[in-house]
Order: structure tokens, then sequence, then C-alpha cells
């Protein structure tokens, strides 16, 4: 993989901070034997938190030094997370992955509209049925109807299990947290 902006910024540690309260909250309530696949881990903020809540966690990011950091730290605490250095865009996955967990990766800037509706689909149409698709999207009127119209227009049905504004207070912003269930 090339070097990427973010193998710069993860040289400080927990660049992004603490993972939103309202993220934890919901997983707090879900049924812990699980496979959960975090499609962009960078450095392991959420893969962390829900590792030690449980869950089994499969993590996936371009990052080289997010990945060897997750790697690292996963060993000191004796965490069993699997992850790969990989592109997301370009990532099968695997049949036995319960949740696709995707913190800040859809932005839907006029630019990459196509590419990430394209991405979404694919995850809507590789997830197991039962399966749940959950996205952490920066508050946004019309991403947020990007993403419902992707959903939407998807040949499989989908239940809503959560909608709800979830405050990320290092950065002073609110995350529109969708899960839904195929
Ligand atoms: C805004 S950060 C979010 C990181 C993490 N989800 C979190 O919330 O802490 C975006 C992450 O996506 C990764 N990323 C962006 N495009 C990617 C791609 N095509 N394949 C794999 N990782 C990618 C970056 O390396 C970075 O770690």
């Amino acid at each position: 993989m090339n070097k990427t902006i973010y193998d710069k910024h993860y040289l400080t540690m927990e660049y992004f901070g603490e993972p939103y309260p309202g993220l934890v909250d919901f997983f707090k309530g879900l049924n812990r034997n699980q496979t959960i696949l975090d499609l962009g881990c960078g450095q392991g903020r959420d893969l962390f938190f829900l590792a030690n809540l449980g869950f089994n966690m499969i993590g996936v990011d371009h990052s080289l030094v997010g990945i060897e950091q997750v790697r690292s730290r996963a060993r000191q605490l004796k965490l069993n997370i699997s992850v790969d250095v990989a592109d997301i865009y370009e990532y099968p996955i695997p049949p036995e992955v319960d949740v696709v967990l995707m913190d800040s990766m859809l932005h839907f800037y006029k630019n990459d509209i196509q590419k990430e509706t394209e991405l979404v689909n694919s995850i809507l149409n590789q997830l197991k049925k039962g399966g749940l698709f959950c996205n952490c999207l920066i508050k946004g009127n019309e991403r947020e109807m990007i993403l419902k119209k992707i959903i939407e227009n998807s040949r499989f049905e989908w239940n809503i299990i959560y909608e709800d504004y979830i405050e990320y207070p290092e950065n002073s912003s609110d995350y529109h947290l969708l899960v839904i269930e195929k």
C-alpha cells in the first residue's frame, strides 16, 4: 500500500480521540456474540472498545501506520483483533461478519458520490440476511438523504434499528448514527 495522509496523522496517538459516547451506548445494547467488521478502522478507536465489550473484531484500513499501532496495542492487551492493510473498496466482506461498521468514512462530497454509492451498494449486497450496517456520518441533510436514497433503492428490505444524532465531543460536532438490518 502507498503512504496515505493518515500515516502522517497517526504519528499522533489517538488522533480522533475517544469513541463517540452515543456509539458506545448503542453497542452496549447489542448481543456480544457477533463479529463486527470495522471498515476504515484507523488507529482502532472503535475496535478496542468493541473488543473490550466482547465482540469479535476485524479491522481494515489502508494506513499501515494505523494498522501497526492496532496490532501492537492488541498484542499488549492480549485482545484477539484481526486486522488487514487493504483498500476497503476492494475488500470482500467475510461471510462470518454480522455487523459492518463505517465510522466517519462516507462524506458524499460531490466528486466522491458515485464511488461511495457503489461502495455502500456493494456492502449492502454482500451483507448476510439479518446483518447490520452501522454508519456514522457527519451531520448534514444532503449527505444523510443520499445515504437514505441508496438504502431505499437497494433491492433488499431494511429495518431501521437505530437512528439519532450523537455527539463527537472532541470536535464539538454531531454525527448521524444510522443502523439498519437486512
Ligand atoms: C476519518 S478516518 C476514520 C477512522 C476510524 N473509522 C475512526 O472513526 O476513528 C478515515 C480512515 O479511513 C481510512 N481510509 C480511507 N480510505 C480508505 C480506503 N480506500 N481503504 C482503506 N482505508 C481507507 C483512512 O486511512 C483513515 O484511517
